[in-house]
């Protein structure tokens, strides 16, 4: 079983280039399904959950063409509208692929995703408002059977900014007989992209960066390229990093503009950072405690939680940070606290007592951000710390030990 070996405490230095957004990509791989042309994908990072996908969609029968990281599919000879659960169950993205299956084929059988280390992971905002586009939705033995002669535009108004759901609504507009539009629609930046894609391969998204999205069905789509935005999570979780070890690094290849909650939150507890148009440059600054609440877009992502309470378990002064998105995504906290920290759940928010050392020790991956956590916190602990169970790590950061070397870390993949 791999395992990462992190020496601390680190100073790290130099730039870091941050890759394509996992959570762009996914939803894109999925859209692949709607057009019959060939289409380019660019840069596509080495993650367990994007081979997860390719996976998927060579089942489904479309061809994928690699040339290092760049692939061309070929959806034109769709031969399965099924998604296993064996694949499913390991990446709850593919429930991305029930929008795209519905406009294309008019029919999906998909593995309902179950839930996973932070949430139960429902799915009802999406096939309840399927169902209103003249979709025949029936659960048996843990499947999602959809079936539909026409897809027909609805006004569809979500109970939750839900990022999947959003993202499924649209691919299921794409070529929907007249107007869907969605409000309450999530904002978050990677569904700009997905509807960017949309639009250049010939579809008609509006709204894009609002909350209400309006999509007017069209005929076909064409082929193209594209590459996805830089992933902000990935760019927060090296920020945090180069704060934690009052480090003067760059950190580049992303928008800082789609971080701004997170940067105004970082300066907010006197981090200097020099933000330009595709970089975010960190120096050492003398942290203080703050108050974290996790919301939907444009609020604080869920997805820099983890990595908050790692920087605040380490700054001086208390914190409170409060999940709102998701049920049991605190996962990091008892691991951070055999490294030392001093963090109390109560409820949905968790009480930090900053300033405290961090010493090494052995701890476990329970998913993807709070692995994160660990590995920023084995760069500030005293010591060899050892983290098991990476493949939560590997399924959202591409290269994150050769990326950390080359800062200067100190930090080893092992299989032992
Ligand atoms: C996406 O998940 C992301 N995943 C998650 O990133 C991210 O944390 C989440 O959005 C919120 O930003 C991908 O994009 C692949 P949601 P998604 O539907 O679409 C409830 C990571 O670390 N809900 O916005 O599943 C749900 O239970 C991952 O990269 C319903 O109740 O998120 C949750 O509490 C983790 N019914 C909340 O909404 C539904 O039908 C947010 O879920 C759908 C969701």
């Amino acid at each position: 079983m791999d395992k990462i070996i992190v020496k601390g405490p680190a100073r790290l230095s130099g730039e870091v280039e941050i890759s394509p957004a996992k959570n762009a990509y996914l939803p894109i791989l999925a859209a692949i399904l709607l057009t019959d042309k060939k289409v380019t994908l660019t840069n596509l990072p080495k993650l367990r959950d994007i081979n997860t996908m390719l996976k998927l969609l060579e089942m489904m029968g479309v061809e994928c063409n690699r040339d290092g990281k760049n692939v061309t599919f070929d959806a034109s000879s769709l031969s399965s509208h099924e998604a296993t659960y064996e694949l499913v169950k390991t990446m709850r993205a593919s429930i991305f692929v029930l929008g795209p299956l519905l406009s294309r084929l008019g029919k999906a059988k998909v593995s309902l995703p179950g839930g996973c280390a932070i949430g139960t992971r429902p799915i009802d905002i999406h096939l309840d408002n399927l169902e209103k586009m003249n979709v025949k939705i029936e659960m048996k033995n843990g499947f999602v059977f959809a079936e539909t002669d026409h897809l027909t535009g609805a006004l569809v108004k979500l109970k939750f900014p839900s990022v999947g759901a959003t993202e499924n609504l649209m691919m299921a507009g794409v070529f929907a007989d007249g107007q869907t539009i969605i409000e309450n629609a999530a904002m978050e930046p990677e569904i700009d992209d997905l509807a960017n894609f949309l639009n250049s391969l010939g579809a008609k998204v509006s709204g894009i960066g609002t909350s209400r999205l309006v999509i007017d069905g069209v005929k076909e789509l064409n082929g193209g390229t594209y590459q996805a935005i830089g992933d902000r999570i990935e760019a927060a979780t090296y920020i945090i990093g180069g704060l934690m070890t009052k480090s003067e690094m760059t950190v580049k290849n992303f928008n800082p503009k789609h971080l701004f909650n997170v940067l105004e939150n970082l300066q907010g507890m006197g981090a200097k950072l020099e933000i330009g148009d595709n970089y975010v440059k960190t120096y050492p600054s003398s942290l203080k405690g703050s108050k974290v609440i996790t919301e939907p877009f444009p609020g604080f992502p869920t997805d820099v939680q983890a990595q908050m309470v790692a920087l605040l378990t380490v700054v001086e002064g208390n914190s409170l940070v409060t999940e709102n998105i998701f049920e049991n995504r605190f996962m990091h906290v008892p691991e951070l606290t055999r490294l030392g920290a001093s963090i109390e759940q109560l409820g949905s928010s968790v009480f930090i007592e900053g300033g405290r050392p961090l010493t090494a020790a052995p701890v476990m991956c329970t998913d993807l951000r709070a692995s994160a956590a660990l590995v920023l916190a084995a760069l500030c602990a005293y010591g060899e710390t050892k983290i098991d169970r990476v493949y939560h790590l590997q399924r959202g950061y591409e290269d994150l030990p050769e990326k950390l070397q080359k800062l200067g870390a100190h930090v080893e993949l092992v299989n032992e």
